[in-house]
């Protein structure tokens, strides 16, 4: 990997980690999650970077997907195990780092699961290894604790502009292969689950996370306004809360976007009891380097 590349997933990774852990702290019952979502977008731009995704707060059997609308009024509750999954990106480099708060003593252990089986699978990563043995470990880690990892939520590769490509890194031992190459740069992410051990997409259009899939004309100008801010991100995800155009006119103008198949959402992901998670990104090399820790 060329010098500057690296350098730039690594500022990436620190940035990443710093607001993640501060984003951690404003995990308290009564806490607006918009609030949180705002504070940590802002302070990734203070830092240096932009979000790489609108910041993912997912909470108790939701394992993915949720960010906050512009007028979300959720707030912590106590007892919640929440997720904040963050991702930061420089010149399109991204790193991805996701942590979780478990607010009542009871689920510690599964927060205590999935950063277990996160940290044996780093030591397991170099270049030559097949990521199934990977993905066998994380199994066996998180099954030691009596609890099931998520089997249809993987961890995967990161591009630039890209936050999801090969290779895949599944969380348990599967017919999935491949040789992990010097250079690659992945994201591993448990889930663990006391309850079933597959999430499904929520059947309604309220992801509240949004790509571009094809520029179309829009006859709303609020539609083509996001659009414009859309192409900016060249194919991050972006989120409603990121214009200035505000209530009706948004929804219309989101409307306009679906309809005309402008945007896909990235539709909200839930299992069926309470659900936690830790990801780390990870650059593969003879000394790997895990950006985000
Ligand atoms: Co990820």
């Amino acid at each position: 990997m060329e010098k500057e590349i690296l350098e730039k997933y690594k500022k990436a990774g620190e940035i990443a980690k710093t607001v993640r852990e501060e984003g951690r702290k404003l995990v308290k019952p009564g806490v607006k999650i918009l609030e949180i979502a705002e504070k940590v977008e802002n302070r990734i731009k203070e830092l240096g970077g932009i979000p790489a995704w609108p910041l993912n707060i997912s909470i108790n059997e939701i394992s993915a997907h949720y960010s906050p609308s512009q007028d979300d009024e959720t707030t912590v509750k106590e007892g919640d195990v929440v997720k904040l999954d963050v991702g930061v990106a420089v010149d399109g480099y991204v790193a991805d780092t996701a942590s979780t708060v478990a607010l009542s003593e009871k689920d510690k252990k599964l927060v205590e699961a999935s950063e277990k089986a996160l940290e044996e699978a780093i030591k397991l990563v170099k270049p030559g290894r097949d990521v199934n043995e990977i993905s066998a470990k994380i199994e066996e880690i998180i099954k030691s604790f009596d609890l099931k990892p998520i089997t249809n939520l993987t961890g995967h590769g990161l591009e630039q502009y890209t936050v999801h490509s090969e290779p895949r890194v599944p969380n348990y031992k599967s017919d999935y292969s491949h040789i992990l190459e010097e250079g690659e740069v992945i994201a591993i992410e448990p889930f663990v689950t006391r309850g079933r051990n597959y999430i499904t997409e929520e059947d309604e259009d309220r992801g509240l996370s949004y790509s571009l899939v094809q520029i179309k004309p829009c006859r709303l100008r609020e539609a083509r306004q996001i659009i414009e801010a859309m192409k900016e991100r060249k194919g991050l995800p972006f989120s409603e809360r990121w214009t200035n155009i505000k209530g009706i006119k948004l929804k219309l103008a989101m409307r306009e976007l679906k309809d005309r198949g402008c945007i896909g959402t990235h539709r909200i992901l839930r299992g069926d009891s309470k659900i936690s998670q830790a990801e780390h990104t990870i650059i593969v090399l003879d000394e790997p380097i895990v950006t985000t820790r």
